[in-house]
C-alpha cells in the first residue's frame, strides 16, 4: 500500500523517519525567464577533470596503446554537454616530477610511505609521457608544470619541459598551470618545498620569474605560444582560502602583473578521507555542507571582484573532489558520493563558479573511473561518473547552439537532506534538477517494504508544455557502487567498454503533467536524483 502524507512543497510517502517539514511551505515557484540571483553564465565545458600527472599514461595510454575506455567515457559527456571535458593534468606529483630526456619508459616513480601510496614521492617523466596527450581527439589540457623544484634544477627543469610540453600541446592547450597548491609549501609533512619565511610575496616573485622564464623558452620552440594572446594561465591553484598564503594577499602582491592569467582556480574538498566523524549522510549527503564549503569561495571572488584584482577572470575549481587523501572506501566511491556531485556542481554553477575540474589518480577511491586494471581496483566506470553525467545533461545545450549561455538558480528546499536547481538556455528555462540526499542503504533496509520517497512540487506558471520528459539517476540505494543508470543508460566498461548501453529493467519515457495552474509533482526516492525537461 502507498501511503502519501501532503505536506505543503513536498509529500513524504511511506517509510520510516519521516521528514520534518513546514506543512504551510508553497510549491516552489520557477521562473520561465532566468532570475537575478541565477549563476553567471558557465563555461563551456564545464564538467571537466583534473588527472593526477602520475597516473596520466594509465588513464590515457599513449599513442601504441591508446586508453579507448578512458576515451569512450569522455566522449559521452561531450555529446551531453557540447564539449569534451577540460583535462587539467597535475597535482602533487606535478611539483614532484622531473623531466629526463633519456628515460625510455613514460614515467618511473618511486613510492615512500611516508608521503603517500596512492602517487610517487618523487618521478621521472620521459619523451613518452608526452604521448599520451594525442591519444584523446578533441580534448584540450592544461598542462602543470612544476614549481616546487626549486635552484637551478628547478629552472632547467622547465626550461626542458616547456619545449618538449608546447609542441605536445599544439592545437590542445587549454591553459598553462606552475605549482600545484604552493599553499602548502612551507607546511608539507616530512618534506617541505619552502622554508617557513616562504610569503605570498616570494610566491608572487617566483611565479612571475619562472613564468617569465617558460615564455621566453617558448619563443624559441613554439613562438606561437609566446604571444600574449596565447600564453595564457590557471592561477593560484592554491589548496584552500586558509592555509600558509592568503589568496587576497597573493592577488594584491600582483600575482597577475604580466596579465596571463586567464581563470582564476582554486582547489576544493569538503573533509578528508580519514577526518573523524565523516559519514555519507553528514559530510557528503548534506546539502547545507556543500553549501558551507563552496560559499568561501564565493566570499572570497566577491572580495577580488569588489578590489579589482580580478575583473574578467573567471572563478574556477581546478581540482576538487569529495574527500581529500584520494577519498574513503564505500564511501567516496558509493552512489551517494555520485549524488554528492550532481549537488556540488550545480550548486557551484549556480554560485558563479564558472567550471570544475574534479581530480582523480589510478586507485583513488573518488574517481569516476579506473582506467587500467590493478591489484587494488578494478577497471571500470565508477559511481561519481554517473553524477558527472547528470550534471553534463543539465548544463547541455539542449537543441540551442553549443555557444548559448546557460545559468544555473538554485532553488529554495526546506530540508538538507534535498536540493534543486534550475536550468536556463538563453535566459530561457530549459531543465529541473531534483536531487534527494536521504541516505538510503539498501543492504540494512527492509527489502519487502517500498522505498521511501519526497513528491516535489513546482510551478511553472507561464510555461506552455503540457507535459514533462522525466530523466533518473538511479540505484538500488546510497550504498551502492555498481548498478547506476542515467536515465537507463549504463556505461559501464563490462557491457560496451563504457559506451551508452540502454537496460531493459530500469523504467524510462516517463513523462508528468503541468496542470492548468502550472502545478507539476514528481515524486524522487531516497538516495536518487532527476531532471524534468521542461
Ligand atoms: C605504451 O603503453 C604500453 C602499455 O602500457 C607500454 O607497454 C609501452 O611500453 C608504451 N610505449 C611507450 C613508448 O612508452
Ligand atoms: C628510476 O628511478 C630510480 C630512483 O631515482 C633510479 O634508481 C632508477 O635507475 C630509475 N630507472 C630508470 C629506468 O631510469
Ligand atoms: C630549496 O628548498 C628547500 C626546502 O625548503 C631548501 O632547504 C633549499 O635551501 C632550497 N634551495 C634553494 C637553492 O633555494
Ligand atoms: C550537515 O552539515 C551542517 C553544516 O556542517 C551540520 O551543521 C549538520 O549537522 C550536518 N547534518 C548532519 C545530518 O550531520
Ligand atoms: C561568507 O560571507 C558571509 C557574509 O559576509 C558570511 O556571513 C559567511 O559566514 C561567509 N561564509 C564563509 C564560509 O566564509
Ligand atoms: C599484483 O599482484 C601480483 C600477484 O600477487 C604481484 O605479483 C604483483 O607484484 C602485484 N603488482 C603490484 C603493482 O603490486
Ligand atoms: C550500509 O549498511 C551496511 C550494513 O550495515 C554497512 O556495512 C555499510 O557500511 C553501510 N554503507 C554505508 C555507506 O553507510
Ligand atoms: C539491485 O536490486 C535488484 C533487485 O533486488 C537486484 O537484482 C540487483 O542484483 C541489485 N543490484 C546490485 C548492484 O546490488
Ligand atoms: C538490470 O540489468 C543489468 C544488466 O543485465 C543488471 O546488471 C542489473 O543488476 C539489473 N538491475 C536491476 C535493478 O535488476
Amino acid at each position: 500500500m502507498f501511503l502519501s502524507l501532503l505536506l505543503g512543497a513536498a509529500v513524504v510517502s511511506a517509510g520510516p523517519a519521516p521528514i520534518a517539514r513546514d506543512s504551510s511551505s508553497p510549491a516552489v515557484s520557477v521562473s520561465v525567464t532566468a532570475p537575478d540571483d541565477a549563476g553567471e553564465p558557465i563555461l563551456r565545458p564545464f564538467v571537466s577533470f583534473s588527472i593526477e600527472l602520475s597516473s596520466f599514461p594509465e588513464f590515457a595510454g599513449n599513442l601504441s596503446q591508446p586508453n579507448a575506455f578512458s576515451n569512450q567515457l569522455l566522449d559521452n559527456l561531450a555529446d551531453l554537454q557540447g564539449v569534451k571535458s577540460y583535462i587539467r593534468v597535475g597535482g602533487s606529483t606535478q611539483d614532484l616530477t622531473l623531466y629526463d630526456p633519456n628515460l625510455e619508459t613514460a614515467i618511473n616513480g618511486t613510492y615512500l610511505a611516508d608521503v603517500s601510496a596512492d602517487y610517487p614521492a618523487f618521478a621521472f617523466i620521459g619523451p613518452s609521457f608526452f604521448e599520451s596527450y594525442a591519444t584523446w581527439p578533441g580534448a584540450k589540457f592544461s598542462f602543470g608544470f612544476n614549481l616546487g623544484a626549486n635552484g637551478t634544477v628547478g629552472r632547467k627543469n622547465l626550461i626542458e619541459t616547456a619545449s618538449v610540453a608546447c609542441k605536445a600541446l599544439k592545437g590542445k592547450l587549454a591553459y598553462w598551470e606552475l605549482g600545484n597548491e604552493p599553499d602548502l609549501f612551507t607546511t608539507t609533512t616530512p618534506y617541505t618545498k619552502r622554508p617557513p619565511s616562504w610569503d605570498e610575496s616570494d610566491y608572487v616573485a617566483e611565479w612571475l620569474s619562472k613564468t617569465e622564464l617558460i615564455k621566453r623558452q617558448m619563443a624559441k620552440t613554439c613562438p606561437k605560444f609566446a604571444t600574449d594572446a596565447e600564453y595564457k594561465y590557471i592561477a593560484p591553484s592554491f589548496a584552500g582560502l586558509t592555509d600558509a598564503l592568503d589568496p587576497l594577499t597573493t592577488w594584491q602582491d600582483g600575482l597577475d602583473t604580466d596579465h596571463d592569467i586567464k581563470l582564476n582556480s582554486m582547489h576544493n574538498y569538503i573533509d578528508g578521507a580519514t577526518s573523524p566523524g565523516v559519514t555519507l549522510q553528514r559530510t557528503l549527503m548534506n546539502h547545507t555542507k556543500t553549501v558551507e564549503s563552496v560559499q568561501q569561495h564565493v566570499n572570497l571572488s566577491k572580495v577580488l571582484n569588489e578590489d579589482g584584482l580580478t575583473t574578467g577572470i573567471p572563478y574556477i575549481l581546478g581540482e576538487t573532489n569529495s574527500l581529500y587523501n584520494e577519498g574513503k572506501p564505500g564511501l567516496s566511491n558509493s552512489f551517494g558520493a555520485a549524488l554528492w556531485g550532481v549537488d556540488f556542481n550545480l550548486y557551484c554553477a549556480s554560485q558563479s563558479i564558472r567550471r570544475t575540474h574534479m581530480h582523480q589518480g589510478t586507485n583513488y577511491r573518488y574517481a569516476a573511473w579506473q582506467p587500467i586494471q590493478t591489484n587494488d581496483t578494478t577497471i571500470g566506470t565508477k559511481a561519481p561518473y554517473y553524477g558527472n553525467v547528470m550534471v553534463a545533461a543539465m548544463l547541455g545545450s539542449g537543441d540551442s547552439p553549443s555557444s548559448a549561455n546557460v545559468q544555473v538558480v538554485n532553488l529554495p528546499l526546506p530540508d538538507e537532506t534535498e536540493a534543486a536547481y534550475a536550468a536556463y538556455v538563453d535566459g530561457k528555462i530549459s531543465r529541473i534538477a531534483v536531487i534527494n540526499l536521504q541516505e538510503y542503504n539498501y543492504t540494512v533496509s527492509d527489502s519487502s517494504a517500498s522505498r521511501p520517497s519526497v513528491t516535489y512540487e513546482f510551478l511553472l506558471s507561464e510555461v506552455s508544455s503540457k507535459s514533462l520528459s522525466v530523466q533518473r539517476l538511479m540505484a538500488n540505494g546510497s550504498n551502492a557502487i555498481s548498478g547506476i543508470t542515467w536515465d537507463g543508460w549504463s556505461y559501464n566498461y563490462e557491457l560496451k567498454g563504457g559506451a551508452p548501453v540502454r537496460l531493459d529493467n530500469v523504467t524510462t519515457g516517463e513523462t508528468i503533467s503541468v496542470d492548468s495552474k502550472g502545478l507539476v509533482q514528481v515524486k524522487v526516492p531516497w538516495s536518487s536524483g532527476v531532471i524534468l525537461n521542461v
